[in-house]
C-alpha cells in the first residue's frame, strides 16, 4: 500500500455486517442505493480487493444506472447518470489534496450541494481535507480469514439516520 493510503482502524467504526461473495457486495451497494437522496459523499476505504468498485457497481445498478461501471482508477473520475448523478473518484493514484482542483473536485462537490449528485470515492483520503464541514458517510471494507468474505462498517458525520445502521449492522453475524 502507498504511503497516504493509511485505512482507519476497524475500532473507530461500530461492527459491521459480512458479505460472502461478490455478489452480496453488490446487493448491500442496491441497497445503499435506496437511502440516496441526493448530496451524499461517500467515502470508501478498504485494501486493494476488498470489495470497493463492486460495491459501487450495486450502487449504480440500484440508482438505475445502465452504463458499464468500471474502476476510474486511472480516468481518476467517471461520471455516471440514473436517479441521481453518480462521480466515482478513485485516488490510489493521486498524491495529495494539493492535485484535487487539477481533477475538478470543488466542481464535483458543488455539484453534490446542489442535490442531485453523489460522489463516491475509493481511497479517499486526499478528499477528507477538502471536505471541510460537509457530511460524508464513511465505509469500511476488510477481508477476513474466507477469501470470499468482506467486513463492512460504516460511520459518518453526522451520525447516520437509522436506515443506513440498520443495514450495516450484521445482527447476531455481525464481524
Ligand atoms: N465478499 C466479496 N465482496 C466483494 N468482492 C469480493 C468478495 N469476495 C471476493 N471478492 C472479489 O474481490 C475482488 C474485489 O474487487 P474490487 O471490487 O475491484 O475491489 P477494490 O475496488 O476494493 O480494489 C473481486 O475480484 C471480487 O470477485
Ligand atoms: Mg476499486
Amino acid at each position: 500500500m502507498e504511503p497516504g493510503h493509511a485505512l482507519p482502524s476497524p475500532d473507530t467504526f461500530p461492527a459491521g455486517v459480512r458479505t460472502v461473495g461478490p455478489a452480496a457486495t453488490f446487493a448491500l451497494g442496491e441497497r445503499a442505493a435506496a437511502l440516496l437522496r441526493g448530496g451524499e459523499v461517500l467515502l470508501l476505504h478498504g485494501g486493494l480487493g476488498a470489495g470497493k468498485t463492486c460495491f459501487v457497481q450495486g450502487l449504480c445498478h440500484g440508482l438505475g444506472v445502465t452504463a458499464e461501471v468500471v474502476s476510474p482508477t486511472f480516468t481518476l473520475v467517471n461520471t455516471y447518470e440514473g436517479r441521481l448523478r453518480v462521480h466515482h473518484l478513485d485516488f490510489y493514484r493521486i498524491g495529495s489534496a494539493a492535485d484535487l482542483p487539477d481533477i475538478g473536485v470543488p466542481d464535483l462537490l458543488d455539484d453534490v450541494e446542489d442535490g442531485a449528485a453523489i460522489v463516491v470515492a475509493e481511497w479517499p483520503g486526499p478528499l477528507v481535507s477538502a471536505l471541510g464541514a460537509l457530511p460524508c458517510l464513511e465505509f469500511l471494507a476488510t477481508t477476513g480469514a474466507d477469501p470470499d468474505s468482506r467486513c463492512w462498517r460504516l460511520r459518518g458525520r453526522p451520525e447516520p439516520a437509522a436506515a443506513w445502521r440498520a443495514l450495516f449492522d450484521g445482527g447476531e453475524g455481525a464481524c
